[in-house]
């Protein structure tokens, strides 16, 4: 933590299942944090999910009990809007995936900050340009996406919009930096950016070979948490073209890439389960089925294995910074 961090206000607005992580964040790094959702209940949610994620940390040994209890007391709650940007220095707007929701809340914003102030959206896949389009300060409305859980995974995307300055590019980039993440810069707003964009690439040619019958799900599953997955975290496809050998590498893409899925179609799966009200873990079935007591088991489980490659990262900081390889 920084001295200039506790002079840093943030405000976080909707305190859903990523407002509540991303506030969490702010806060352990040191900035007070204005935490803002339209009812109480949704407030109380949250502050009960942060402090069941601190408990996770600490039980961890990757966050203090005093240190902890300092970052909860820099949130405070308010249903008010107007009360959580008075005196904010940053926004970060985390309210449902609706463009016209966003673009509401961002001209409402917009006249309630003035104007050197940066307002952040957490849209997965809105044009940062659509969601600022009825501000009359464009300039200072940037992409910032959080990869959940936001509290443990250290990808943020920093994406300009059409008309977003260098200035609020930088300064967002330096300040996902000060809160310990590992951001990027996308400069072109594409759908999907650069996460999800990557993510369906590789979708696409998971379901396409299980629909041919070249592997089960199960086993693709196992190929890219075991293989690909395993060794991206610590290589990246360009330098992995040199470890095994750029002639070899640029054998296999030539050869390979004409004959990659090009479906423009997603597979049915999804949209079946949707039909079917299966949504996940949180209605007790999605993919698989969940009986009492797996959804708790699997997230535990989930954030265990996430915080033991955290401690792997404190031990190898170069994997974050590679100028420091
Ligand atoms: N859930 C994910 O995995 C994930 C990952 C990355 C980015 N995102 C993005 O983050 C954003 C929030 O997603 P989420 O999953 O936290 O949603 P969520 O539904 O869990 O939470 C949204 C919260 O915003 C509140 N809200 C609705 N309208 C509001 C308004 N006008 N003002 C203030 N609060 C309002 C809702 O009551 C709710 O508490 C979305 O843009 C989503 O695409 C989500």
């Amino acid at each position: 933590m920084t001295d200039s961090a506790s002079a840093f206000r943030i405000a976080v607005v909707g305190a859903g299942t990523m407002g509540a992580g991303i506030a969490q964040i702010f806060a352990q790094a040191g900035y007070p944090v204005r935490l803002q959702a339209r009812m109480c209940e949704t407030l109380d949610v949250a502050l009960r999910r942060i402090r069941v994620n601190q408990e996770e940390l600490i039980r961890h040994g990757l966050l203090g009990d005093a240190d902890a209890d300092a970052a909860r007391a820099r949130i405070t709650v308010t249903r008010n809007l107007s009360d959580a940007l008075a005196g904010a220095h940053f926004v970060s707007e985390n309210v449902p995936e609706r463009l016209d929701v966003k673009q509401r809340l961002f001209a409402e914003m917009d006249q309630l900050a003035p104007p050197e102030i940066i307002l952040s959206t957490n849209t997965s896949s809105l044009p940062i340009t659509q969601v600022a389009r009825d501000t009359k300060n464009p300039e200072r409305v940037v992409g910032f996406h959080w990869f959940n859980p936001p509290h443990l995974i250290p990808l943020v995307e920093v994406i300009r919009g059409d008309r977003t300055s260098n200035g609020t590019m930088d300064a967002t980039y330096h300040l996902a930096k000060a809160i310990g993440k590992s951001p990027i810069q996308v400069q072109k707003d594409i759908p999907g950016f650069v996460g999800n964009r990557l993510q369906r690439a590789l979708e696409r040619e998971f379901f396409y070979l299980e629909r041919i019958g070249a592997c089960s799900g199960a086993d693709l599953e196992i190929a890219l948490k075991q293989g690909l997955g395993f060794r991206w975290s610590v290589v990246g496809p360009l330098e992995h073209a040199d470890l095994a050998g750029v002639d070899t590498h640029a054998a296999t893409v030539a050869l390979l890439f004409p004959l990659l899925s090009t479906d423009a179609t997603p597979p049915a799966l999804f949209a079946d389960l949707v039909a079917k009200g299966r949504l996940g873990v949180k209605t007790g079935a999605g993919v698989y089925d969940y009986g009492p007591g797996d959804v708790d088991r699997i997230l535990t489980r989930r954030n265990t294995m996430l915080i033991d490659f955290i401690k792997v990262l404190k031990k190898h900081p170069s994997l974050r910074d590679p100028s420091l390889g």
